[in-house]
């Protein structure tokens, strides 16, 4: 059951699709209150041993208490521990024991949630404007709570099939050579590839929607060259336009008054990559629908995919934070820096990026309502993919659009995922990966992943192939890393045969991972979910964080740790553990509910097939166009007849709801022995019991 609130006069952020009356009564479950200083609080008592769930993407841990947590879209790319804002801000969560409740704090603008960190058993959600909406929701557990809020929020993004294909990224390849250096290298190893993003420097001087004639002199021949071997091209899309007479976007953008304001009515100024740009002002339908309509340019070269990027909006920069530093540099002591100055200097350098106070100082045009940034700050990436999304539907509305963003809000989930952000090569980052997944898909990001192998610092192999173990089961799987660090593309290590086992895994998954995934859109349903939401009853369940359901049939149990030769994991039930090693070689026990210890050698997946499940296999190939999903191989675990439900459509078009999308793969039984039976061939069922 679905309760809203309405405080005074909320903006509309259009993270809900279904309208329901707001309540008169009094708020019930939460107290409401108003500090001594004015400012509107929210409050609720927690027991000893209830979890909170949710955040999306959220620093720490599945169960967020502890720790303070603020809903302010931020570029910051050290994800440090204390870190309390990140890229997203997705502010529902779910407080479940014996009693279960969801929040959803629907407000545009900063929020604050403190989960026990001043108070052990306190939650205490602080919005920072007085207007916001309040949805409470009432259920059976905190998974049913998960179902109703996703129905609320309506159905997420669908990505093409092609996107689960394995992707490659790096922030430096420069132009038509470099990228055909890189496929050729994964086609020579024979690791699989799908798709090779196109980083900033694609662009012809970091201008949105232009392509380097320098670099890429052929570019639409080179689209095509890609994709017949199997490659498609993914550039990048920033926030900002880049200042420059002449240049098209940025003419239009003036000439249509299109961009953000100053409070004096001229257009906003921030540095990014290109240097100066204007902000399109995505709260404003018209700047939406004209900055949408850009993604042609590139559709038309054959482009099938999108990242959207620094759109919190990241600034290194404004006009007046450069004027204000360079006025505070007039009157520096150089000749006489000691610990005091010194910090000063540095700290007011750094802080010149993403201020506050700039953040402050610009205006939007909400279709004639004229709204300061920061009250609205959170919805700024999601108006951009928004754009793109609707842009689509016209441009393209029979096939589907690979689209991502950094930033984004509750309801962006409807236009396109998103990747994690600027993460680093550490093991501690492989595990927020792990711990944040299930918290994405409560929030209705399905499709999404973080830059496996970490985007900063220097990536080592026995970290990269751990990661990718991991990531062959997250929808976006992509390697993505920074310039100026050290390689990491597959081929890049002594031993390319591990990289190629793991990737041929991911292959050899796709029409299961697929299947999982669409149904989970298809069904306002998590693909990806912890232990608790599927064995509600199991009390160690509850406190399992780094173990994880994907789908319906399997328990994942990544290894995270460097050095480590296996790992802990806890069974909720018997289960099957299969131990990929390589496509040929894998062993299978059957282990029992408790707790084990598993060897796992670098380069191998472990995977528990869940009791009465199973885990259709195809065979590996080296690009998704390649897939035959004619044929299969069954692992089961069961005892007695069972069915698998697989859906499978063609992966770009949108008739999602076709009679012949589901097949099915039964085991039944026949003269005493079981056996599968489905339309499609079965070249070898093991069966475990
Ligand atoms: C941002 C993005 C990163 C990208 C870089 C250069 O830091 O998060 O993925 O590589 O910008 O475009």
């Amino acid at each position: 059951m679905i309760k809203k609130y309405s405080y005074g006069q909320p903006i509309e952020t259009s993270a809900v699709v279904t309208d329901i009356p707001a309540e008169q009564d009094e708020i019930q479950a939460l107290n409401l209150i108003r500090s001594d200083e004015g400012n509107l609080f929210l409050t609720y008592f927690m027991e000893e041993d209830d979890v909170v769930y949710g955040l999306g993407e959220a620093n720490r841990g599945i169960n967020k208490r502890g720790y303070i947590y603020e809903s302010f879209c931020s570029d910051d790319p050290l994800h440090t521990e204390e870190k309390r804002s990140l890229y997203g801000a997705h502010n529902f969560l779910i407080v479940s024991g014996m009693v279960n409740i969801g929040i959803f704090v629907d407000t545009p603008s900063q929020v604050q949630f403190d989960i026990g960190y001043t108070a052990k058993n306190v939650l205490k959600i602080t919005p920072s404007d007085e207007n916001f909406k309040l949805y409470l929701i009432e259920g059976n557990g905190a998974y049913d709570i998960v179902r109703q809020f996703r129905k609320l929020i309506g159905r997420s993004y669908i990505a093409p099939r092609w996107a689960f294909g394995f992707q490659q990224s790096r922030w430096s390849y420069c132009n038509e050579d470099e990228i055909r250096e890189v496929v050729k290298n994964y086609r020579d190893n024979h690791i699989p590839l799908d798709a090779v993003y196109m980083d900033i420097d694609y662009m012809d001087g970091y201008k949105d929607f232009t392509v380097s004639e320098e670099r890429f002199p052929h570019f639409r021949e080179f689209v095509s060259e890609m994709k017949q071997q199997g490659i498609r091209l993914v550039p990048i899309i920033d926030a900002g336009v880049k200042i420059e007479e002449g240049y098209d976007i940025y003419e239009e953008g003036r000439y249509y008054q299109l961009f953000c304001k100053r409070p004096d009515g001229s257009d906003f100024v921030a540095g990014v990559w290109p240097g100066k740009t204007h902000f399109p002002d995505f709260m404003n339908t018209n700047a939406r629908n004209w900055f949408g309509s850009k993604y042609q340019k590139l559709l038309q070269e054959g482009i099938e995919g999108f990242w959207n990027d620094m759109n919190e909006p990241a600034m290194f920069y404004t006009e007046e934070g450069v004027r204000e530093a360079k006025e505070y540099l007039k009157g520096f002591d150089f000749d006489n820096i000691d610990a005091g100055n010194f910090f000063q200097l540095t700290d007011m350098i750094k802080g010149l990026a993403n201020r506050r106070k700039d953040y402050e100082s610009f205006y939007h045009n909400m279709d004639g309502q004229i709204v300061r940034h920061d009250k609205v700050h959170n919805l700024y990436g999601f108006n951009m993919t928004r754009a793109a999304g609707e842009a689509f539907e016209h441009l393209q509305p029979d096939k589907r659009i690979l689209l991502f963003s950094r930033s984004s809000y509750i309801g962006m989930h409807r236009y396109g995922g998103i990747w994690t952000g600027d993460n680093q090569s550490w093991w501690s980052h492989l595990l927020l990966n792990i711990k944040m997944m299930p918290s994405l898909n409560m929030c209705g990001f399905i499709y999404s992943g973080a830059d496996l192998g970490g985007f900063g610092s220097n990536c080592t192999e026995d970290l990269l192939l751990r990661w990718l173990a991991f990531g062959i089961f997250t929808p976006l799987m992509r390697n993505h890393t920074a310039l100026g660090t050290r390689n990491q593309e597959c081929y890049r290590f002594g031993n390319s045969e591990m990289f190629k086992n793991i990737l041929s895994l991911r292959y050899s998954l796709i029409p299961y991972l697929y299947s999982e995934y669409m149904k989970a859109c298809l069904h306002d349903d998590m693909m990806i979910k912890p232990l608790s939401f599927d064995y509600p009853d199991d009390d160690l369940s509850r406190h399992i964080e780094d173990q994880l359901l994907v789908g319906e049939s399997i328990m994942i149990t990544p290894v995270y740790e460097q050095n480590a030769i296996g790992r802990y994991v806890y069974l909720p039930e018997d289960m099957l553990f299969v131990r990929f090693q390589s496509p040929s070689k894998r062993s299978c026990c059957v282990m029992h509910k408790g707790i084990h210890y598993i060897p796992v050698d670098v380069g191998e997946v472990p995977v528990f097939i869940r009791q009465n499940k199973m885990l259709p296999l195809c065979r590996a190939v080296e690009c998704t166009d390649l897939l035959d999903t004619s044929k299969f191989e069954l692992i089961a675990f069961t005892d007695k007849e069972m069915e698998y439900i697989m859906y499978e459509d063609d992966g770009f078009s949108k008739n999602y709801d076709a009679h012949e999308n589901l097949v099915s793969f039964a085991i039944t039984e026949n003269d005493g022995q079981l056996g599968a039976v489905s339309s499609k061939t079965i070249v070898k069922l093991s069966l475990f019991h």
